[in-house]
């Protein structure tokens, strides 16, 4: 395979794509941007009340009058369980909803009705025996299997708000969020599978609870069959007390404002944040993208990778396919076992139609069977999609020629799990597509990439990826924390004097105005796709004792994005002989206090940090010298220049 593509190059869609696709080429396209320029109420306004059933129709499309806190067509009445389920019982009650493969290769077809069923059961479970009520928080602490599917449209369904935490999350972790954000309930499975093996996540949950908390039961999904303890009044056995409940439970009927979800995902400061979305907004930006991105036709079936625990899960496995009457496939497992097939031979066996990952499982996949994909039947994929981080070109030519036969899309999807779906990315049927650009914004949200003065940048230079208008699936809060809010996204831009939403992120335009995204220009890190702050890390290796400074960073990898580096200052008196075992302890803390996503694959032992006079730390220098690279910045008016000399060498060995 070469390599040798640059940026330059460009792919035009598939004829038989186009020809049937949501947006079939670029005036298409250029149409609808225009609509929502000149018109950009009547656009939302129109979209939202086609694509959705409201139980009483809203009043007022957007209310900006409280910027950043936004509303969304006001007025209006519905509930999103309803809209992912009851609507498609007239005509698709016997499709497959769900198709879920086990680690061990266990199958189960879930169709529309069936999925009424359970969850319509599990939300009376969750209103009579455990008495939730809407706008009660409940967290969910899931193992990717269909019951996670349910207890999200469950909550839903009955108007509570939950909040999923990702199954690799410590307990420390865990208690952290079930604290912030008050909640009632805990939704968690025994455990489930891993390449083979059985893993425990309610002991987990113990441990979480342990000491006073505002929760008072826990509902356990037996998916392992493990032995597990068991808290006598709190602990209930899904599999025991489910079929006690009756398969009708009545929507809640929700305000197109009410809250229907919060997620805790990393920020530059501080803890994680409770992103809240609300609920109609959300729910058909989830919608739309997935008729324009992945362009599911009725009979596709359609794959994503991630997992429930992170946004991508939310709206690309459960919210945006089961909003469109879609087949989404859910997956227990990793690519990569039993072996470097196993995603291509679900491909095959399922015939995928759309399949979206990370840039790095593109990477592993590639890494362990560069050639594997040729060994199986792929005719079926249509789109591939990419998210999470930027896609290197040479991993996306790999996914386009080898995995996708040349013949495929490539979506590279850029968002967050602050903008609820997509806002950058290719429309499979329309867009030229070059490799490693995440290309335009999608009809109806008003992206651009600002410098320090709020002015567009010209190409080729890296500016500041903004949205200057708000959009209905924009972050609504953060969870009781207002100040936050504005701070975190609406702080750092401003444009005609006004703020704008920030991402976080660099991007730069080349001069056809396709966007590349650089990555995080501020102190968040991507490590395997995993959103990570580096002060919560920071804070984490601060418990241990022995402990004086420290500074995180990320360091550039080749297959996860990016790599956790740690400079570690220790206390004078520590008596410190063994750096592996003290490399040992820190990585343990960590996966204590956050998880094992966060450990560190490199630390060094400093005598101390790179500081101005005024004490700050110098990252862009700590940055530079992960990388292995000269130091160019003046550091000249450092409090002590030499330990930039002295951190050099110490990486040098
Ligand atoms: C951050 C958001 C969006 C779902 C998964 C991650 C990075 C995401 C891309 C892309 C380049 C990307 C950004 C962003 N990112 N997609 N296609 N190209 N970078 O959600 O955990 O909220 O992380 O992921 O840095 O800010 P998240």
């Amino acid at each position: 395979m070469s390599t040798q593509h640059t940026a330059k190059q460009i792919f035009r869609p598939n004829k038989d794509l186009s020809r049937n696709a949501a947006i079939k080429n670029m005036c298409e396209y250029h149409d609808l941007q225009e609509w929502a320029e000149e018109d950009y109420e009547g656009f939302w306004g129109t979209h939202a009340k086609e694509k959705l059933n409201w139980n009483q129709p809203f009043t007022k499309v957007l209310d900006e009058s409280k910027f950043p806190f936004v509303r969304w067509f006001e007025g209006g009445k519905l509930n999103v369980s309803t809209q992912c389920i009851d609507r498609h019982l007239i005509i698709r009650k016997n499709k497959a909803a769900i198709i879920f493969e086990g680690d061990r290769g266990d199958q189960q077809i879930i169709t529309y009705l069936q999925l009424s069923y359970n969850v319509n059961k599990f939300a009376n479970l969750l209103k009579n025996r455990f008495n939730v009520k809407k706008g009660d928080r409940v967290v969910i602490y899931m193992p990717m299997i269909p019951e996670s599917a349910y207890a999200m449209l469950a909550c839903a369904r009955i108007g509570a708000i939950h909040s999923v935490v990702f199954g690799g999350f410590s307990s420390k972790a865990l208690r952290e969020r079930i604290m912030d954000a008050d909640a009632k309930i805990v939704i968690t499975a025994d455990g489930a599978f891993r390449k083979g093996k059985p893993y425990m996540l309610k002991p987990v949950v113990d441990e979480a609870l342990a000491g006073t908390t505002p929760v008072d039961k826990v509902l356990v999904i037996q998916r392992n069959n493990e032995d597990i303890e068991w808290v006598e009044g709190r602990d209930y056995s899904y599999n025991e007390v489910i079929e006690q409940e009756s398969s009708i439970c009545e929507p809640e009927i929700m305000d197109a404002e009410d809250p229907l979800f919060l997620l805790y995902t990393s920020g530059s400061t501080g803890k994680p944040k409770g992103v809240q979305h609300n609920q109609a907004g959300y729910i058909l930006w989830a919608q739309m993208t997935m008729e324009w991105v992945f362009d599911v036709k009725e009979n596709d079936t359609y794959w994503c990778t991630a997992d429930i625990g992170w946004i991508t899960g939310h709206t690309y496995i459960v919210y945006g396919p089961l909003a469109i009457g879609a087949t989404t496939v859910m997956f227990e497992g990793v690519p990569t076992y039993p072996d470097a097939g196993r995603a291509w031979k679900m491909i095959e066996e399922y015939k995928i139609n759309q399949f979206y990952t990370a840039p790095t499982a593109i990477r592993v996949l590639h890494k362990v069977g560069e050639d594997e994909p040729k060994k199986y039947d792929l005719s079926s994929l249509k789109i591939l999609g990419t998210v999470g981080e930027p896609i290197d070109p040479s991993a996306w030519m790999w996914y386009y020629e080898t995995v996708g036969n040349s013949k495929c899309s490539i979506v590279d999807t850029y968002w967050q799990t602050e903008t609820g779906g997509h806002i950058i990315s290719p429309l499979p049927g329309a867009t030229p597509i070059k490799p490693g650009c995440a290309t335009f914004a999608l009809p109806g949200i008003m992206a651009e990439i600002l410098d320090d003065a709020g002015e567009r940048v010209p190409a080729e230079e890296k500016g500041f990826m903004c949205v200057t208008r708000p959009w209905p699936a924009m972050v609504r809060g953060i969870w009781r924390d207002e100040e936050r809010f504005i701070k975190a996204y609406f702080s750092d831009v401003k444009k005609d004097g006004k703020p704008v939403y920030f991402t976080g992120d660099g991007a730069m335009y080349d001069d056809d105005g396709y966007i590349t995204i650089t990555g995080r220009t501020d102190d968040v890190i991507n490590v395997s796709g995993h959103r990570l702050g580096t002060a919560e890390i920071e804070a984490a290796i601060q418990k241990y004792d022995n402990v004086a400074e420290v500074a995180v960073v990320g360091k550039p990898d080749k297959i996860k994005g990016e790599g956790v580096f740690a400079y570690i200052v220790l206390k004078s008196d520590s008596g410190v002989a063994d750096e592996l075992e003290e490399f040992k302890t820190i990585n343990d803390i960590i996966k204590q206090e956050i998880g094992n996503i966060a450990i560190c694959e490199n630390i060094v032992f400093v005598p101390g940090l790179p500081k101005t006079r005024s004490g700050k730390i110098m990252r862009r220098i700590l940055r530079s010298l992960a990388k292995g690279e000269a130091i160019v910045q003046d550091i000249s008016t450092l409090e002590d220049p030499s330990v930039v000399a002295t951190i050099s060498e110490l990486i040098g060995q």
